[in-house]
């Protein structure tokens, strides 16, 4: 029987599932690595971290199911920068999406390359996360780095190159650069020129299922896993995580709480949203796109809290759950590392309001959670503005597991939320987008047809959503009325002068 394992190089760690060609679960794996925070607003990886994760958890699925891999599909954190020299050799750590440090370039590649050009060929305004911004940020400030480039390449792109010597990249997640014609699936060469950023550094793009090189034969043996088998295009971790919950067709939503929080719609037309507040990028699936709002911290606003609280994450929850929707007039703003969708304010900061003697801990979690879901909500109603049908929406990430989590999804949209029987995120799709390229399925509606969905549907109370609407009110009025103290103190906590 053939396998085939979908490896996600992650923010919080590495991930592999191994899968049958019917679609079921047969071995996984995870480790974690760390993430450095050098300076107030940066976010670091080291790659060699990613690649001896990524050897470790292969080699646990390799041993549990090792002979009958027919393939591997990578998927993992999007618009990291990974800047290599002549030799292939790692210059200097890479910073992640949610690293804030760029704002100057944006604003540097916004006046090179004009505002609304950059939205009809990238599908998005400068974004302080994504890679270019990081290339001009290199040949700013780190000039004898920039220098040194041969190559730059996405996160997963990275641990490709280790498993197959292949310098490749999919066309999902080669959106999250900027540097992308969505619409052409290929480099942009108008904004490669506009920014003097030469051709020969990206790397080949390709679809999602086409096999983009084998497995290197010193790798298979370390790993212990079948030589030359092919190690497909992937996806960026959303578009392959919507393959693995069936996100591919028209009307298909996904709304996942991770460490990030998305909202992803399928769409079949590449059609940016003229303000730029949702990314247009291409899809996992051949020629498909979607549209996707991204809040920064959404799993990661309650893992703040709960480090900070030191409680037991359950229990917390749990406490949470007795308190009253709308958190008895407690509002939280989840902008714990600034904010993209709708605001793309990296100097947007987080605030609980609404704060009384009365409230307690499980007031201000469920506050917390809910000002997540408030924040996807505002990627909804932009898509909803945009035409975009949504008829079928489900949860996936972590916070798919939370019976809170998806009661207060369900609520706060005000649309029932279902959830597929293997949840196992981007690995999942990836190891589907494997199955492609080694042949196991025809093409990608064929490979996500043994995505099941669950009996179980959360459905919206009535109630609860009336209040949710007026609390819904109230958060959005919030950015808008504290914005421009949020940017005096981030100048404040970081020394600049500000604007
Ligand atoms: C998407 C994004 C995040 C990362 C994190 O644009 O920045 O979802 O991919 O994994």
């Amino acid at each position: 029987m053939s396998v085939l394992v979908g490896l996600d190089v992650g923010t919080g760690g590495a991930r592999a599932v191994a899968v049958d060609g019917s679609g079921e679960v047969v071995a996984e794996a995870s480790s974690e690595y760390p993430l450095h925070t050098p300076r107030p607003g940066w976010t670091e990886q080291d790659p060699a971290d990613w690649w001896e994760g990524a050897k470790e958890v292969l080699g646990k699925v390799a041993a549990e199911a090792g002979d009958e891999v027919s393939g591997i599909g990578l998927t993992g954190q999007m618009h990291g920068s990974v800047f290599l020299d002549a030799s292939d050799q790692v210059i200097r750590p890479a910073p992640l999406w949610n690293d804030q440090r760029t704002q100057a370039q944006c604003e540097e590649i916004t006046h090179a390359v004009g505002g609304e050009r950059l939205i009809s060929i990238a599908g998005n305004p400068a974004l302080t996360g994504f890679q270019a911004p990081k290339i001009v940020w290199l040949r700013d400030e780190e000039p004898e780095n920039f220098e040194r480039i041969s190559r730059v390449l996405l996160p997963k792109d990275y641990v490709r190159l280790r498993l197959t010597g292949e310098y490749a990249t999919d066309a999902s997640d080669a959106s999250g650069t900027l540097l992308l014609d969505v619409r052409a699936r290929d480099w942009s060469a108008e904004i490669l020129d506009a920014l003097e950023i030469p051709h020969g550094w990206m790397p080949k793009v390709y679809e999602g299922p086409d096999n983009t090189g084998a497995l290197r034969d010193e790798v298979a043996w370390e790993l212990g896993l079948p030589p030359g088998i092919p190690v497909a295009a992937g996806g960026g971790d959303n578009a392959a995580a919507a393959v693995g919950t069936g996100i591919v067709g028209p009307g298909l939503v996904n709304s996942s709480v991770g460490t990030s929080g998305v909202l992803f719609a399928h769409t079949s037309e590449f059609n940016p949203d003229p303000s730029g507040r949702l990314h247009a990028f291409c899809h996992a699936v051949p020629g498909a796109y979607h549209l996707m709002g991204v809040t920064l911290s959404a799993g990661g606003s309650l893992s703040w809290w709960r480090e900070t609280l030191g409680g037991d994450y359950d229990e917390l929850v749990e406490a949470a759950s007795d308190v009253p929707p709308g958190s008895e007039g407690l509002v939280f703003l989840p902008y714990l590392s600034g904010e993209r969708t709708p605001h793309l304010d990296p100097r947007a900061r987080g605030a609980f309001f609404g704060l009384t003697a009365r409230h307690g801990a499980g007031h201000m979690t469920r506050a917390v959670m809910e000002g997540v879901i408030f924040s996807l909500r505002e990627s909804l109603e932009i898509m909803r503005e945009l035409g975009v049908p949504i008829d079928d929406v489900r949860a996936t990430g972590g916070g798919a597991r939370s019976t809170l989590w998806r009661q207060l999804q369900a609520d706060i949209y005000n649309t029932p939320v279902r959830r597929t029987v293997a949840d196992e995120g981007p690995a999942y799709g990836a190891a589907l987008l494997a199955g492609v390229a080694s042949g196991t399925y025809a093409d990608v509606d064929e490979a996500s047809s043994v995505v099941e969905l669950r009996e179980e549907v959360t459905e919206p109370d009535g109630d609860r959503s009336k209040t949710y609407e007026e609390q819904y009110e109230v958060y959005r009025s919030l950015y808008p009325a504290t914005r421009q103290a949020m940017s005096r103190l981030t100048d404040l906590a970081t020394g600049s002068t500000g604007d």
